[in-house]
């Protein structure tokens, strides 16, 4: 496809976006969607080649599930790859499909079962952390706790009871630095690489002391090729581990944050989840799995959450070989973003986009969605492999705190997007809480 004037491209001929200017892309891709369609090219400042903005299902669908294979992570993976090496996020081709292969099995019903006493006590721990401000009448930084809460779990769930025994030998938890620094630049990248020696003496001293508890690093140590036998390089299972962190908890505390935002603004959805949570997740009986399940409404919620502020906002790949798709001509080395925040705000599938209405995800709902209308775990191959832990731990959050809780909004705040590797809010949110 070398001629590019007999080639069939999107519309779009002078658009510049500068994805160095992150906090400035949203608002100006969504300008560009409303102007130019759900399917435009555009050129980035330094580079030659099309970049093409795709909010259209059906084309979402070809990239990522179809025609997976053709395409490559795209823009914004070469700072995500100094963060966590090799990892599978990062991973392409046989490396990618060797350790997604080993990775998925964790992700286990026994491991969700195991770990729901696990994602209780975060929740019931994080509301004895608020006593003192609740009974003082001070405000809650909710996006703040949110991200402790993420990552007190995501810590737990990987490395049990030696996270606990590394914060009494040191003195203090050498992870939280995730959450102290929400800026992912080499700085950040260079610090958190150093906690790579820290796992690898972790994982020195289960071998020594012959231990195995039930938990994701001993998995990642476990885990083996089915048709080799062969384990996991210690390089990779480092990687592993540290991509699981980061994953797996800034994504989680960013659904959270905006959940709560949101049921703090519809009182008559607040007061449905809470029914329910009373109903199926009573504060003093143990809940099962079963249960679980029976949170539809909190699930619904969460879903519509992720669907007005999906954590991960943009999908950004590139095509390795030529391709075409319903008359557009897709070239080699083609920048493809998809932008699950502006897909999921097509008012051909999301009838009054921008407002907050969980019903869009009741069962009957939910049968005529397209899949390429609703990307917050992405789809494909390459979907999230915690996605179901992710849920299971939102929704246990929710209907533990919605039982104990009240938030209301502190009057006068300015709540803006700032669209860095997750959506987050620009400036922390704050709430009032009081008991029920
Ligand atoms: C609400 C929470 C979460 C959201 C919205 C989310 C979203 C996503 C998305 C959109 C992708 C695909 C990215 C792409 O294709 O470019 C992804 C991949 C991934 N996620 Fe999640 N995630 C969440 C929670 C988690 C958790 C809890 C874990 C693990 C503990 C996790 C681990 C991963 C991994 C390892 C991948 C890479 C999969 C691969 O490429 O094979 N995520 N996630």
């Amino acid at each position: 496809m070398s001629d590019s004037t007999a080639l069939s491209l999107p519309p779009g001929e002078d658009i510049i976006i500068d994805y160095h200017q992150l906090e400035q892309v949203l608002a100006k891709l969504s300008d560009l969607v409303a102007t130019n369609g759900n399917l435009f090219k555009a050129k980035f400042p330094d580079q030659n080649g099309w970049v093409y903005n795709v909010c259209d299902p059906e084309m979402a669908k070809h990239i990522l599930v179809t025609n997976y294979k053709n395409y490559i992570k795209g823009v914004g993976i070469k700072q995500i790859n100094v963060l966590l090496g090799r990892g599978i996020i990062v991973s392409e081709g046989d490396l990618w499909k060797r350790q997604r292969k080993m990775m998925q099995p964790l992700f286990s019903n026994k491991l969700l079962t195991h770990q729901l006493p696990l994602m209780i006590s975060c929740a019931d721990k994080l509301l004895a952390s608020w006593q003192d401000d609740i009974e003082s009448g001070k405000p809650i930084n909710i996006t703040e706790s949110m991200s402790q809460t993420a990552l007190d779990f995501i810590l737990h769930a990987l490395f049990s009871e030696d996270l606990e025994r590394i914060i009494a030998e040191t003195g203090e938890n050498p992870f939280l630095m995730v959450t102290d620094d929400s800026a992912r630049d080499l700085l950040f990248a260079r610090r958190f690489r150093q906690l790579t020696h820290l796992v690898s003496d972790m994982m020195q001293r289960r071998r020594t002391e012959n231990r195995q508890p039930f938990d994701l690093l001993s998995m990642v140590m476990n885990a083996t090729e089915k048709r080799s036998g062969d384990a996991m390089p210690e390089k990779l299972q480092i990687d592993e581990i540290l991509t699981l962190i980061i994953a797996g908890h800034e994504t989680t505390a960013s659904v959270l944050n905006w959940t709560w935002y949101l049921l703090a603004q519809h009182s008559e959805i607040e007061q449905q989840v809470l029914a329910e949570s009373q109903q199926y997740m009573p504060l003093d009986v143990m809940p099962s799995m079963a249960n679980i399940t029976q949170l539809t409404l909190t699930q619904q919620v969460l879903d519509e959450s992720m669907r007005l502020y999906p954590p991960v906002w943009v999908l950004t790949r590139r095509a390795i070989a030529d391709d075409h798709f319903k008359g557009i001509d897709i070239p080699a080395g083609t920048d493809i973003l998809i932008p699950p925040y502006l897909v999921h705000r097509n008012p051909a599938y999301w009838p009054d986009p921008e407002k907050f209405d969980p019903q869009r995800f009741s069962p009957e709902n939910k049968k005529s969605q397209h899949v390429g209308a609703y990307l917050p775990f992405a789809i494909g191959p390459r979907r999230c492999i915690g996605d179901s832990m992710a849920i299971q731990e939102m929704a246990v959050h929710i209907s533990r705190v919605i039982q104990k809780v009240h938030f209301e909004l502190v009057p006068g705040q300015t709540i803006e997007l700032e669209p860095l590797v997750n959506l987050r809010p620009k400036q922390d949110i704050f709430f009032h809480a009081t008991y029920r």
